[in-house]
């Protein structure tokens, strides 16, 4: 596989490595260890962001999170989705991969939802000298709203246009952005967005994230101000996340309008 010094950022949804469906934190330890094996094959330069599935997302419903920071749902929301990124950094270091957590409560700030800073020397450093960073969805202090909740999708391509990153993966459980057929839209661009945008699912109702819209929103403004493309992927379906980290375009690929 590419060994390139490029780097490559992957989310892995909370839908694909838990049961979103639990009322309680439930890992799918088969999914998760399958895409860790898949993963172990990369040899460049790679970031992890996983979401919360069933370990964040209910904790922040229950708290009422997405509407009003409680710090007491904060702590124990933010305790729940550490509890996931245990076993995902576990799952990548049982097949080789030098996985260490990151959590964005300890070094990200957000403005009303979006994030104002996070900490990259670290991040750098990791990178530059073998380790594989996993970040997660979290809950993060916010300078307007005492705390916010963090999804994994606006980490992404914060990461991905401060660290210039070369490729940009969310692996969900669908094949992509779902058109009108139900199959998976090619190509997603700003031109082409208002044509798909009344297909896009509404978020499932544990999702305080805002499901597959909210990432093809983020996705879309990352290739706006940026020229980068990135593919939503269904990561549920053996070899996916193998063939994205080789280089294939798989699923929805999101980029700007050809000629900018
Ligand atoms: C959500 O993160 C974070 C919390 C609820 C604390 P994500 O938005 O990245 O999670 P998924 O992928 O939807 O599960």
């Amino acid at each position: 596989m590419n060994d390139s010094s490029e780097l490559v950022i992957l989310k892995l949804g909370g839908s694909v490595i838990t049961d979103k469906s639990a009322a309680d934190g439930v890992v799918r330890k088969a999914e998760l260890l399958r895409i860790a094996r898949e993963i172990s094959g990369y040899r460049g330069k790679l970031i992890v962001v996983h979401g919360a599935g069933s370990f964040g997302h209910t904790y922040a419903k229950k708290y009422g999170l997405d509407r009003k920071f409680d710090p007491e749902g904060g702590r124990i929301t933010h305790e729940s989705v550490k509890k996931l990124s245990i076993a995902v950094v576990e799952a990548l270091t049982h097949f080789g991969i030098r996985a260490v957590a990151v959590h964005p409560l300890g070094c990200t700030v957000c403005k009303n939802g979006r994030i104002e800073s996070l900490y990259l020397d670290n991040l750098k450093l990791m990178l530059e000298n073998g380790f594989v960073p996993v970040l997660h969805g979290d809950v993060v202090m916010d300078s307007e709203l005492g705390g916010c909740v963090l999804s994994g999708d606006q980490i992404l391509p914060y990461l991905a246009k401060a660290l210039q990153a070369s490729r940009l993966g969310l692996g969900s459980a669908a094949e992509g952005v779902l058109g009108k057929d139900g199959k998976a839209v090619l190509e997603l661009t700003p031109s082409n967005f208002e044509e798909v945008r009344g297909y896009i699912g509404a978020s499932e109702d544990t999702d305080v994230t805002g499901g597959m819209l909210g990432k093809v929103w983020e996705l879309l403004n990352l290739c706006k101000t940026s020229c980068i493309t990135s593919h939503i992927f269904n990561a549920g379906k053996a070899d996916n996340v193998q063939r994205f980290l080789e280089g294939e375009a798989i699923g929805t690929r999101i980029s700007p309008d050809k000629g900018n």
